[in-house]
C-alpha cells in the first residue's frame, strides 16, 4: 500500500535553534490530529541531529555526497546522513541540478549510497519550461527516471519517493494544474509499471511539488495519482504548513 506523504523542504533556511523550534512547534500544533499522511521535514546537515531527537516527525535531508567516504571537503556522506536519524534524502531536487551540475550519473550513485545506508530517497524529477513549451516534458521526466532508478532492483526500487516538480513552479507561485499534475504522475507510474510491473508502481508514493500550499493542496491531493508533495514556501511557517498536510 502506497504512502501518503507530505514533506517540507527548507531549503537553505532556518538557523539551528529556529530549526529545532521550528520542528516542536509543528510537533505540537499536530498533537492530537488525525494525520492522513506521513509528515517529514527536510532540514540542512547542520540541524538534522538536532531536529531528529527534538521530535517524532520523520526527517529528511536535502542531499548526500555521491562518494562513500574519504578526501571530500564539505561533502556530507549519506552514512552520516542516516547516523543522524533522519529516515529520507531528497535527491535530484532542480536546484541541485541546476546550480550544482548534479546529473543523473552522479544521482545515481548517491541513490545507490542512500539506499545502501538504510535512507529512502525522495528523488525530484521535472521539466523546465522550455521543455514543456517544446512538448518535452514526458520524455525529460522518463529520462530522469530511467538515468538515475531503473538498474535498482524491485526491491530497492520499492523503497523510493518520487517527487514531480516541474520546474517553472518550484517558487514561481505557478503550480501546475491538477490535471498537469495527474496527467504527469499517471505518466510516471507508467513508466515504472512498464519496469518493474504494476504491483511496484501501485505501491510507489509519487508527490507533487511547485508552489503547492494550502490553498491547492486539497485539489492536488484529491488526484488519483497524487500522494502528497513536496513543499517549500509554504513549509517554512508552521500555520501555513499544517493546511497542507490537511490537505489529505
Ligand atoms: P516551492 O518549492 O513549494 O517553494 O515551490 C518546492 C520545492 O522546491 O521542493
Amino acid at each position: 500500500m502506497r504512502k501518503n506523504i507530505v514533506a517540507g523542504n527548507w531549503k537553505m533556511n532556518k538557523n539551528l535553534q529556529e530549526g529545532v523550534a521550528f520542528a516542536k512547534d509543528l510537533e505540537t500544533a499536530l498533537a492530537g490530529k488525525t494525520l492522513k499522511c506521513e509528515v517529514v521535514i527536510g532540514t540542512p546537515f547542520v540541524h538534522l541531529a538536532s531536529v531528529a531527537s527534538a521530535t517524532k516527525l520523520a526527517v529528511a535531508a536535502q542531499n548526500c555526497a555521491d562518494k562513500a567516504s574519504g578526501a571530500y571537503t564539505g561533502e556530507v556522506s549519506a552514512a552520516m546522513v542516516a547516523s543522524t536519524g533522519a529516515k529520507y534524502v531528497i535527491l535530484g531536487h532542480s536546484e541541485r541540478r541546476t546550480y550544482y551540475g548534479e546529473t543523473d550519473a552522479i544521482l545515481k550513485e548517491k541513490v545507490l549510497l542512500a539506499l545502501a545506508n538504510g535512507l529512502s530517497p525522495i528523488f525530484c524529477i521535472g521539466e523546465t519550461k522550455d521543455e514543456r513549451e517544446k512538448n518535452a516534458h514526458f520524455d525529460v521526466v522518463k529520462r530522469q527516471t530511467v538515468e538515475a532508478l531503473f538498474n535498482l532492483s524491485s526491491e530497492d526500487f520499492s523503497k523510493i519517493v518520487i517527487a514531480y516538480e516541474p520546474v517553472w513552479a518550484i517558487g514561481t507561485g505557478l503550480t501546475a494544474t491538477s490535471e498537469q499534475a495527474q496527467e504527469m504522475h499517471a505518466f510516471i507510474r507508467q513508466t515504472i509499471a512498464d519496469k518493474f510491473g504494476k504491483e511496484v508502481a501501485d505501491n510507489t508514493s509519487i508527490l507533487y511539488g511547485g508552489s503547492a500550499n494550502g490553498g491547492n493542496a486539497k485539489e492536488l491531493f484529491a488526484c488519483p495519482d497524487i500522494d502528497g508533495g513536496l513543499i517549500g514556501g509554504a513549509s517554512l511557517d508552521v500555520e501555513k504548513f499544517i493546511p497542507v498536510i490537511e490537505g489529505f
